[in-house]
């Protein structure tokens, strides 16, 4: 495609403005292929520490590394051409101090041309993401259930469920708003919680498992077509598509056991070279 016809991609700015408009929509992508098929349907497209769990059969989104993020990032900018791209920075490279945490993120814009990263915010992280954008990085924050803190939670359990965690998510929330987050994901909360983390945040909330009240919504892609037998009460499933696979694989099984495949159609019509 020529840079004439290269549609236009989204800014932090049009992200920004959506506070209280438009709802965002957002997915998460790991390949060139699937960025390609969001992307025209999307604001937003995040390559989440999920990757670890969704593509790399990890347990948890803690085994993830700095090179997995890079590799998936790059892919996703390749695929995609309008939705803003931001990457997660994994466990473990951001939470020493803000020196790590530019030097990590600096990595991932200049390595893969991502528009910015995320990182899950603790009250802590407010240190982070300030230095971060006034470096030139703009930082999405993530409040509520936090996957990478699994091993603190003992399990992805949602938040909320006493004044003392309900508190913390809307004062964690505030925290990454008033240190220039530019967008913040409430991830697994009531929608009460949700919706008051919306009122108190100058910056769009991007939900899941959280309210339709949020500025803008986020799943985890596989999640919505269905590819596995188990998700999360949150995820409505918009497709089927683990079904589809399965017959597909079955009946190509068949096929091959039964020497019906290749069929004609699929074999290349070259007559044998005379010798
Ligand atoms: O890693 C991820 O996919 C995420 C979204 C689900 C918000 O953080």
């Amino acid at each position: 495609m020529s840079a004439q016809t290269q549609a236009r991609r989204k800014t932090v700015r049009d992200i920004a403005k959506a506070k209280g408009d438009q709802p965002l929509v957002c997915l998460t992508a790991y390949d060139a292929a699937m960025a390609g098929i969001l992307d025209p349907h999307c604001d937003v497209l995040l390559v989440g520490d999920s990757v670890g769990m969704v593509v790399h059969g990890l347990p948890s989104t803690v085994g993830v590394t700095m090179e997995m993020m890079i590799l998936h990032g790059q892919a996703v900018m390749r695929g995609s051409q309008q939705a803003f791209v931001v990457v997660d920075m994994p466990f473990g490279s951001y939470e020493t101090n803000s020196d790590q945490a530019f030097l990590n993120a600096a990595r991932i814009l200049q390595e893969t041309g991502c528009q910015a990263v995320k990182i899950e915010s603790g009250t802590y992280a407010a240190t982070q993401i300030a230095h971060l954008t006034e470096r030139g990085i703009p930082v999405m924050g993530h409040v509520g259930l936090r996957p990478q803190a699994i091993n603190v939670d003992g399990g992805f359990r949602a938040k909320g469920r006493s004044q003392e965690e309900w508190s913390r998510v809307l004062d964690e929330a505030i925290a990454a708003d008033q240190a220039g987050a530019f967008a913040i994901v409430v991830e697994g909360v009531a929608p009460e919680l949700a919706d008051q983390v919306t009122q108190s945040v100058k910056c769009p909330t991007i939900g899941i498992g959280a309210s339709a009240g949020c500025d803008g919504q986020i799943l985890v892609t596989d999640d919505l077509l269905g590819m596995f037998e188990w998700a999360p009460r949150f995820v409505k499933r918009y497709a089927d598509l683990r079904s589809v696979i399965v017959k597909a694989a079955a009946e190509y099984a068949a096929d091959v056991r039964g020497r019906k495949f290749p069929e004609a159609a699929q074999t290349y019509k070259l007559s044998k070279p005379s010798s």
